[in-house]
């Protein structure tokens, strides 16, 4: 490389078409995943007042959301449930209805625009009592007994007509249980998603709002979700749940877990999610309802920084508005 002056790094800079010209990553429609909470309680819709523009669907207005992804170009929705406090119990056992808003809210989309891609949470937190992800016996959560659970639930989506099963609990070994039960069943072309490397992070509050956990949650996620302090236990994460049957991986929260998104990419090569999770979602609207940043302008750098980082997409609350700003 030569050196100043006969380097300037300013030249290619110096116009609109020359910096689109040298322009290293792309952010497109094909990258994002609409992330919604649908209640069953909302008629149409209900805010969320930590994540403002934010509001729990009813199912019409999810089967309007669906036909406005898909008119966008958005190729996938990942869906989020709030139920009836009194449908909660110890061990959540509406997530096993195959009635239940689930279900129901996947059929919904797929009735709505069928070339949609559903994505669902398996999890046990929107329906227990106690707000953990499985079951609590004696202050702990147990394992074992909590993948034969979500089994259960990942095989009631799957049947549903979830395209993309997305296990979001952190128990050890679920990936391979509830693929081999997936094979088991004739759902061999169902998809999973796995959120590998997930912290035990504060910028899920909002999250638990939205989909009523939060107020409910018993002390905290620590002794399943990672240490926010750790990198080289995200790779064994994230290769134990390729060897275990998983297509994809994620990444969660995004954002402060960058550094994340580029090692699992670049080491394991596969298509890696990056989740840009509420809480950083409420960062920016409430800096920008405050006037202290541009809200439309910060949201784009944050999803184009997902992309020079090595995600192949990005789960966000902001779709619907980033594609528009993208669709011009
Ligand atoms: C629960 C789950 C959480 C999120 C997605 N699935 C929260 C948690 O683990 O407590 C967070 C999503 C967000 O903050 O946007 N299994």
């Amino acid at each position: 490389m030569s050196a100043f002056p006969a380097t300037r790094m300013r030249r290619l800079r110096q116009a609109d078409w020359s910096r689109r010209l040298v322009r290293e990553n792309t952010l497109t429609v094909d990258d994002l995943v609409w992330a919604v909470v649908v209640s069953d309680s909302a008629d149409p819709v209900e805010p969320v007042a930590a994540m403002p523009g934010v509001d729990r669907l009813g199912l019409t207005a999810l089967a309007d959301a669906a036909r406005r992804a898909e008119a966008l170009g958005i190729p996938a929705m990942a869906i989020f449930p709030h139920i009836d406090p009194a449908k909660k119990d110890e061990e959540g056992k509406e997530a096993f209805n195959a009635g239940g808003l689930v279900p129901s809210a996947i059929k919904t989309i797929k009735d709505a625009a069928p070339n949609i891609g559903v994505i669902c949470d398996v999890a046990l937190d929107p329906f227990t009592t106690h707000g953990h992800d499985g079951v609590l016996k004696d202050g702990v959560i147990l394992n074992d007994e909590t993948v034969t659970r979500l089994i259960r639930q990942a095989l009631i989506q799957a049947e549903a007509g979830c395209d993309i099963i997305a296990p979001s609990d952190m128990m050890d070994g679920r990936i391979g249980a509830i693929r081999d039960a997936l094979e088991d069943n004739g759902f061999t072309n169902t998809m999973i998603l796995s959120y590998a490397a997930k912290y035990a992070s504060g910028f899920y509050g909002p999250y638990r709002e939205a989909i009523g956990s939060g107020a409910v949650l018993q002390g905290d996620k620590k002794t399943y979700q990672m240490d926010p302090a750790n990198t080289e236990e995200a790779l064994r994460e994230v290769g134990l749940d390729l060897d275990e049957g998983a297509d994809m991986v994620m990444v969660k929260p995004g954002l402060p877990y960058l550094d994340i998104v580029r090692r699992v990419s670049e080491t394991f090569g596969v298509p890696t999610l990056a989740f840009q999770v509420s809480g950083e979602y409420a960062m920016i609207e409430a800096a920008a309802a405050n006037g202290w940043i541009d809200g439309d302008r910060v949201m784009m750098e944050s999803l184009m920084a997902f992309k020079r980082a090595g995600a192949a997409g990005i789960l966000t609350y902001f779709a619907p508005r980033a594609a528009e700003v993208l669709n011009g």
